[in-house]
């Protein structure tokens, strides 16, 4: 395993539509392998393919530490009520902003075996879905951002 280079906001590569993934060769064996230690490695709650450099439909996700996902080819099925709050990325590093997203959400994928599975998530989980999921449409939260995007630094300044 290898921590893999985070591709940063302006590098054109975190605008582009992902490929759906058709079966899992031992090159993406690795890719998977490489997001999930480059996330743990970098602090981050998720992490998309295309923030390493490659266009595929994979994300990896873990909110508390011990609960990773691994998802090809998701898609949300399910959206419910209403969250508001700060989201970062570790593609836009040191920033913070606020982003309205669902408080529920279900997404329908694929396991690392390529066997269908679904994940449901509530507040940070159901955001994170949403983040990394719109990541491989070649969007990052900035667009969604009310208000200011802001220093991290900032953020706790105001929280101490
Ligand atoms: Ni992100």
């Amino acid at each position: 395993m290898a921590i893999r280079n985070i591709r940063e906001i302006g590098d054109p590569i975190l605008n582009k539509v992902c490929k759906e993934v058709t079966e899992i060769t031992p090159r993406t064996k690795f890719l998977i392998d490489d997001m999930i230690e480059t996330m743990y490695a970098a602090d981050g709650v998720g992490l998309a393919a295309p923030q390493v450099g490659v266009l595929k439909r994979i994300v990896v996700i873990d909110t508390t530490g011990e609960d990773l996902l691994i998802l090809i080819n998701p898609e949300i099925v399910e959206t419910d009520g209403e969250q508001e709050g700060y989201e970062g990325c570790l593609s836009v590093p040191g920033k913070t902003g606020i982003v309205k997203r669902p408080n529920h959400v279900k997404v329908k994928a694929l396991n690392e075996k390529m066997e269908p599975i679904e994940v449901e998530g509530e507040e940070l989980l159901a955001r994170a879905l949403c983040h990394e999921l719109e990541h491989l449409d070649g969007h990052l939260y900035v667009e969604r951002v009310e208000g200011e995007l802001l220093d991290n630094s900032a953020l706790k300044d105001e929280e101490e």
